[in-house]
């Protein structure tokens, strides 16, 4: 970051009180991308000496843990760890916390740097790769995930595996840390937890029709939309494109009878350690699934509204 800018976040914390400037990034990952909501859970991960916590605080109210190798002092409201993200010791007091699952994981985690740029960067995945199983395992269904990366060769694989479980992932740089730095923030949301992915193949039965037109089959309580097919079809279908409630999928040939395991490739098991309750099928939810029009959302340019949860399909 250039030094003026540096120094105009720097007064402005001690003017507003914040005990980092960092606050500012979130600020402002927030105010583009909508991360945190009134209300919702939030996990911390790299968190001393707590700026983030205070604006965490500020925007959702909710309940907060504050995850670090230092100790951070007392904020109202916010429970705190001192430990390694990366010690599984550290992941059973967070997986304690964090039972019935959280909205937001956050991770501004940074190695202590050594000057070497490949050195550095390795550590920073390293970090990136705790925060990411972390996440993986206390995230709600639809939750989203915020993680500094440090730029180099391993950033394109870490995108892309946070992009196989999530809805949507950019990457943003926010002008709190914007000039010289390497360091940018990778925002995934709506956390994917169907037992299905992109290209898998399945065995179904169609048992209803969709508003669209398409066939609708349930694959485990999960709703899978197969063009071109008919009540009672018995198909073997491969999934085109998965959203956290659904998934668009399309016929590789007709089946006379269907076996007895469906997932022709393995069901794909996230890798939660908590459960959530199996959705009622008369729940205005699953209706709202059923009406589904638009199949081509451009998941690249997509903007996060300002109220996403009316926005069941982004
Ligand atoms: C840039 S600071 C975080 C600033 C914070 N977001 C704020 O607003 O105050 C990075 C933090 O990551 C922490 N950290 C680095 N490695 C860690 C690890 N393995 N486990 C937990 N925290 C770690 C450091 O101790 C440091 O406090």
């Amino acid at each position: 970051m250039a030094r003026d800018q540096r120094d105009y976040y720097y007064h402005q914390a001690q003017k507003d009180g914040y005990r980092s400037r960092a606050s500012y990034k979130l600020k402002q990952i927030n105010e583009r991308m909508n991360v945190i909501k009134r209300g919702d859970t939030i996990v911390d991960l790299g968190a001393a000496p707590g700026g983030w916590l205070q604006v965490a605080r500020e925007l959702s109210g909710g309940r907060i843990l504050g995850v670090d190798l230092q100790p951070i002092r007392e904020i109202e409201g916010v429970t705190t760890i001192k430990g390694d993200i990366t010690a599984q010791e550290t992941i059973d007091r967070i997986l304690e916390f964090s039972k019935g699952g959280v909205d937001v994981v956050l991770c501004d985690a940074a190695p202590n740097l050594s000057g070497n740029w490949v050195l550095d960067h390795a550590r920073g995945i390293e970090l990136n790769d705790a925060a990411f199983e972390c996440a993986k395992k206390i995230l709600k269904p639809k939750g989203t995930f915020v993680v500094k990366v440090f730029q180099g060769d391993l950033f394109k694989d870490f995108y892309d595996r946070v992009s196989a479980e999530f809805v949507f992932v950019k990457s943003y740089s926010p002008q709190a840390s914007r000039s010289t730095s390497a360091e940018i923030y990778v925002i995934a949301k709506r956390f994917i937890t169907a037992p299905i992915r992109k290209n898998h193949l399945c065995a179904v039965e169609i048992t209803g029709m969709g508003e669209s037109g398409d066939g609708v089959a349930y694959l485990d309580d999960f709703v899978i939309f197969v063009s071109g097919s008919q009540v009672g079809d018995k198909v073997k279908i491969k999934i085109e494109d998965v959203k956290p409630n659904f998934a668009f999928a399309t016929i590789i040939e007709k089946l006379d009878e269907l076996p007895e395991d469906p997932y022709l490739t393995p069901k794909y098991v996230p890798n939660m350690t908590h459960s959530f309750a199996k959705p009622d099928p008369n729940a205005p939810q699953r209706q709202k699934i059923l009406r589904v029009r638009d199949r081509s959302l451009d998941i690249d340019n997509y903007v996060p509204p300002e109220d996403e949860e009316d926005n069941e399909f982004s």
